[in-house]
C-alpha cells in the first residue's frame, strides 16, 4: 500500500463509483493546496463541481475531469456581506442543485495575542468563520428542501490544541467546530449531515513561508507520532468519504487528519 501523492478516487477495484459520488453537484469554497487537491479527487469521482476562491489564478490551475471537463468556477470574495449565500445560489442554478459544500478557506497569522490588534482579529475571523456561516447556511437551506446534503468544513488541530501564536486562528477554528455541532444537530432530522476534517500541518500556499523558516519544519515533525507533515493529497479521502452516500449516518464529527498530533 502507498499513501496518495495526487487524490485519486479509485476504489479497491480502481473504480471510483464505489464512492457514490458520480454525478453529485459539490460546491468548493477555496481553490487553494487543499481545495484544489478536493476538486481533483470530486471529479475523479465522477463528481459535477463548482470551484470558488478571491483569486483567479488559483481557480485558473484548477485540473479537469477525467474526462476533460474543467469545473465551474465563480471569483468571489466571501468576505464581502451576501456573498456567500449569493454563490451558493449561484451554484444551484449553474449545476442544478447542491449536494455537497466544502468550505476550505482559511487564513493564519502566528503572533502573541499582545501583538493583535482588533483589525486583526476581525480580519482572520471574518475569513475562516464568517464566510463558513453565510454559505453553509444557504447550502443547509436548499439541502433540507431536498430532503439530503453533506455539509464538511476544514478545521484544524489548532481548533482542539492550545499553540501559541494562534489566538484568532485557534478561536475561528474552535468556533467553527460548535458551529458545525449545531448545525449537525438542527439539521440531522432533514437528512443533511454536517462534519468537520481537521488537518494537522500540510504544506500549502497556506503554510509554505511559515514551514520554510529555519527549525520549524523539523520542529513541527518532532511533534507528529507518524514523524512526518502530512500531504494534502492525504486529506482528500476523509474529506470524500464524508461528502458520500458511506457517511449517512455520521454527523456532528471533527476527523482529525493529523499523523497522531491530537494523541500526545
Ligand atoms: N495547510 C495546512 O497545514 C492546514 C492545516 C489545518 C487546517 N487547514 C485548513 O484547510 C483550509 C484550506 O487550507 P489550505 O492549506 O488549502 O490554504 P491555502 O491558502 O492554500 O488556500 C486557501 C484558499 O482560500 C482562498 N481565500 C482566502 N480568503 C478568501 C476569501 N475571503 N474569499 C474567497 N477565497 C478566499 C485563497 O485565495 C486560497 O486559494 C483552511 O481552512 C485551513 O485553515 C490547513
Amino acid at each position: 500500500m502507498t499513501e496518495p501523492t495526487r487524490a485519486t478516487a479509485a476504489g479497491p477495484n480502481g473504480s471510483a463509483t464505489w464512492l457514490g459520488l458520480d454525478g453529485a453537484r459539490v460546491l468548493v469554497l477555496g481553490a487553494g493546496g487543499i481545495g484544489a487537491e478536493c476538486v481533483r479527487g470530486y471529479l475523479g469521482a465522477g463528481a459535477v463541481v463548482t470551484a470558488v476562491d478571491r483569486d483567479p489564478d488559483r481557480l485558473d490551475a484548477l485540473p479537469s475531469g477525467l474526462d476533460g471537463t474543467p469545473p465551474h468556477t465563480i471569483t468571489a470574495d466571501l468576505t464581502e456581506p451576501d456573498t456567500g449565500p449569493a454563490v451558493v445560489r449561484k451554484a444551484v442554478e449553474t449545476m442544478g442543485g447542491l449536494d455537497v459544500l466544502l468550505h476550505c478557506i482559511g487564513v493564519n497569522d502566528r503572533r502573541p495575542v499582545l501583538e493583535f490588534t482588533e483589525a486583526d482579529w476581525e480580519r482572520v475571523l471574518r475569513t475562516n468563520l464568517f464566510t463558513a456561516f453565510g454559505a453553509a447556511r444557504e447550502a443547509g437551506r436548499h439541502m433540507i428542501g431536498a430532503g439530503r446534503g453533506r455539509i464538511v468544513f476544514l478545521s484544524s488541530v489548532s481548533g482542539h490544541l492550545a499553540h501559541r501564536k494562534h489566538g484568532p486562528y485557534a478561536a475561528s477554528k474552535g468556533g467553527m467546530n460548535q458551529l458545525m455541532r449545531v448545525m449537525a444537530a438542527e439539521w440531522a432530522c432533514h437528512g443533511v449531515t454536517v462534519n468537520a476534517v481537521a488537518p494537522g500541518y500540510v504544506e500549502t500556499p497556506l503554510t509554505a513561508a511559515y514551514l520554510a523558516q529555519p527549525g520549524v519544519h523539523d520542529e513541527l515533525v518532532r511533534q507528529v507520532p507518524a514523524g512526518r507533515l502530512g500531504t494534502a493529497a492525504e486529506v482528500v479521502g476523509p474529506i470524500l468519504f464524508l461528502s458520500s452516500p458511506h457517511a449517512a449516518f455520521m454527523t456532528g464529527h471533527i476527523m482529525y487528519v493529523d499523523g497522531g498530533r491530537t494523541l500526545v
